[in-house]
């Protein structure tokens, strides 16, 4: 008798498997954007007074001026709630209305049950189902990926898509390399699969673990279980090696831009708006003038929320929507990259 492993089929080659997939069956569109940051803000001044550091080497170094922080007793579903609340708004659509919440974060309010549950109660979204999505900085890229995925698919008509994150929680505020970069905010979209809004076109992700150490929280999982002394080693908190990772996100960041466009048939002069993860301005401009695209091209919010890991993407594409700069027909692409190593971009026809 055949069987599947005596008749192996044909490998595909790298240049068939990166070929753009079948056209997905079902229209998918982003009806509504929502976000929401913290009211705390923590300036470089603030950070001058808890480090050796200084407001100059923080602007020049990384462009950040300011970020958000939350509240004792706010959790990463709590964020995600005002975020999910206004896209649903904009949307015109019931919570009670949604199939699916999928919530990218690093952050979760607890290990278990997942935010997705959390969020699923607090917006009394009654028929949802949901799970999180752990990618870091390109986890809305992954979430947005699987939503688009499952309404092209007819798995589900409505989904929710958020990132969140409470960086602050897993913060060590004695290491000034780090402690600088991040802050705590969510973002969210409402997808349905339908013709109107803006047209979710393409995606493009990956991942090496052969990175994994270059942007890590060592303790509190499985293999090194929270105890007095990873406690006392701050191992609960993010541990980067910065510049390896810079000069990563430049690299990877102008790849999957390049890639994205190339496979939709698209030229980079066609892009209209990126809409970049945050992690440093500097990352920014090395990697738009890698691949030729002038700065005002890019989105950049960082000088007032810094790096928000999950929630970067969608609270820059909110603040990009209440800004005026997502006009109707335009081209924008997503780009994300970080801890995984990991990396992603989503085209979107506006
Ligand atoms: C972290 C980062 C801002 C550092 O900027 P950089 O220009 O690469 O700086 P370097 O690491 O070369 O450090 C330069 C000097 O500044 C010092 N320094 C680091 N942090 C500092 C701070 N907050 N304030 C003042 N000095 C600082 C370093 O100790 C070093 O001193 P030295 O030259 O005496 O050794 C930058 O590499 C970066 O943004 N990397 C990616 C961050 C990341 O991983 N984000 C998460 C995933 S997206």
């Amino acid at each position: 008798m055949d069987s599947i492993a005596s008749s192996p089929s044909k490998p595909r080659s790298a240049r068939e498997a990166s070929s753009r997939p079948r056209p997905a069956t079902r229209r998918v569109g982003i009806l509504g954007v929502g976000s929401y940051a913290p009211e705390r803000v923590l300036t470089n001044d603030d950070l001058e007074r808890m480090v050796d550091t200084s407001d100059e080497w923080i602007q020049t170094r990384t462009g950040m001026r300011e970020r958000r922080i939350a509240a004792p007793g706010q959790a990463t579903s709590d964020l995600a709630l005002v975020a999910a609340e206004t896209a649903l708004q904009r949307a015109g659509l019931a919570a009670s209305a949604l199939d699916v919440i999928l919530v990218a974060t690093v952050t979760p309010d607890h290990v278990c049950p997942a935010t997705a549950c959390h969020l699923q109660r607090k917006l009394g979204a009654t028929r949802a189902a949901g799970f999180d999505i752990s990618v870091a900085c390109t986890g809305f890229v992954n979430a947005l990926m699987t939503g688009h995925s499952f309404l092209a698919s007819g798995t589900f008509s409505n989904a929710l898509v958020i990132g969140a994150d409470t960086l602050s929680t897993i913060t060590n505020y004695e290491d000034r390399e780090s402690c600088v970069l991040f802050g705590d905010g969510a973002g969210a979209v409402v997808l349905s699969a339908s013709s109107e809004g803006a047209q979710v076109i393409d995606h493009v992700v990956g991942i090496d673990g052969g990175g994994a150490e270059m942007i890590i929280v060592p303790a509190g999982g499985s293999l090194r279980p929270a105890s007095h002394e990873t406690v006392d080693n701050h191992e609960h908190a993010l541990k980067l090696q910065g510049r390896k990772v810079f000069r990563f996100a430049v690299t990877k960041f102008a790849e999957v831009l390049k890639q994205i466009t190339a496979r939709n048939d698209y030229a980079l002069d066609d892009i209209d708006l990126v809409i970049p993860h945050q992690a440093n301005l500097r990352i920014l401009e090395a990697a738009a003038d890698r691949v030729g695209l002038p700065m005002e091209k890019m989105f950049v919010n960082i000088d007032r929320y810094g790096n928000t890991s999950s929630a970067s993407i969608p609270l820059a594409l909110d603040d990009a929507y209440r800004q005026g700069r997502l006009e109707r027909g335009k081209l924008v692409a997503l780009v994300g990259f970080g801890g995984g190593l990991s990396w992603g971009a989503s085209l979107i026809r506006w």
